[in-house]
């Protein structure tokens, strides 16, 4: 007998990985890989990760930074002067809120990063994460593996897609230390409903908790809609910080540029965190989002302009199928109920076979996210068209 066999296998996953579900773009990739060995081909709306280049001038950006000496090195965790700058200016111009360039933001590799490392940050076991649920899978799975728990805050159709801070057990509020939130939002592709924001700067005030305000799509609107920073709510910054990410409104999903800003405290603290656990992000980067940040606005409006184009498309072949369905106003996600009868999956497993089109099943999200599927806007015009075409061919009523 091997020595040890009362351990486990030396390649099983610690009970904290286990317990998380497997990441779901894993197993959607599975689902459509098994279709084309069989020689389908499949049209892919699951994954949102923009089909268009990165802007010219941020790879030009990119191009010169490179080659400058002084960004080969470890980066600091607290980032180049340059980057916190070009935040703090984008801040004010952009969402007219001030933020001191060296006390109030810092780099973070990506909002997915960041999200994790703030559970490690601020988590221990017994504490909650209040997560919003449908969610970008983050904000429950990183509390798990910092050995918290999360607590799902239901996002509820009626309430425009938030969660009911009122009625949340107290018993959680009084063990909650972080609340993820996230507008505009991915997947209900919502935009914050009038005071909603500071109703949650109310909720951390009365039970110390900390809000963090994932922005990933700010900059990707529609219809004039302009989305607004968490950070613009009065006093925010005294009780939480906001992820604000370039992946999605710059093209730069890559790259891995995000950025957290807000409440000096929690900085610092998520700050000390990283000095354990990374190493920085990688200074020509930096450079290369200070430049995107600073650019023509015209790039990120054309993308809207595409993006509201696509948005449409699809909205119009889903009412065509018998789908009633809102267009978002921000995101780069169409949420729609599933046809009476069907379930999340059952139905996207319906799309995968009738139409060899991939649809992402809401409940991938969360347990609220069931009785809705995802689509996303992220494919290009020829091939969204294509995919639009056999919706309206194989599921038409
Ligand atoms: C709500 C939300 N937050 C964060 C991210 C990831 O951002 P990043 O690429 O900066 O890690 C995504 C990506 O889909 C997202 O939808």
């Amino acid at each position: 007998m091997e020595k040890g066999t009362a351990k486990r296998d030396r390649t099983a996953p610690s009970e904290r990985l286990e317990a998380i579900p497997p990441y779901m773009f894993a197993e959607l990739e599975r689902g459509i890989e098994e279709k084309r060995e069989q020689g389908i081909d499949v049209i892919s709306l699951g994954i949102g990760d923009p089909d268009t280049p990165s802007f010219r001038y941020i790879v030009e950006a990119m191009r010169e930074a490179v080659g400058d000496p002084s960004t080969h090195k470890y980066p600091s965790n607290r980032g180049r002067p340059e980057f916190r700058e070009a935040f703090a200016d984008f801040y004010l111009r952009r969402f007219g809120v001030e933020i001191d360039p060296v006390n109030e933001v810092i780099p973070a590799i990506g909002a997915k990063e960041c999200i994790y490392n703030l559970c490690f940050a601020f988590l221990d076991p017994g504490d909650v994460a209040l997560a919003s649920d449908p969610g970008y899978p983050v904000y429950t799975g990183g509390p798990v593996l910092a050995g918290a728990e999360a607590q799902l805050l239901p996002l509820l159709p009626s309430l425009g897609f938030a969660p009911d801070l009122d009625g949340i057990p107290e018993e959680r509020l009084e063990a909650a230390r972080l609340i993820f939130i996230n507008y505009p939002n991915n997947p209900t592709g919502a935009v914050v409903p009038d005071g909603f924001f500071e109703r949650a700067v109310e909720l951390a005030r009365e039970h110390q908790i900390l809000v963090v305000h994932d922005n990933a799509y700010s900059e990707t609107t529609y219809d004039g809609y302009i989305a607004p920073s968490f950070l613009a709510t009065p006093g925010a910054k005294e009780v939480g910080v906001e992820v604000f990410s370039l992946s999605k409104g710059f093209n730069m999903t890559g790259w891995r540029c995000a950025a957290i800003l807000g409440n000096a405290e929690a900085i610092r603290t998520y700050w000390r965190l990283k000095t354990n656990v990374d190493s920085g992000l990688f200074e020509a980067v930096q450079l290369a989002g200070a430049a995107a940040l600073r650019g023509p606005r015209k790039h990120v409006e054309e993308m809207c302009s595409i993006y509201q184009r696509r948005r449409d498309l699809v909205v119009d072949a889903l009412r065509t199928i018998g789908v009633e369905v809102e267009a978002p106003k921000g995101t780069v996600y169409v949420w729609a109920p599933v046809p009476r009868g069907q379930t999340s999956t059952s139905f996207a497993a319906l799309v995968l076979d009738k139409a060899a089109v991939v649809v992402s099943p809401g409940s991938m999200y969360g347990p609220s996210g069931e009785g809705f599927f995802r689509i996303s806007l992220t494919t290009p015009d020829e091939l969204l068209s294509e995919a639009v075409e056999r919706l309206r061919v194989h599921l038409a009523p």
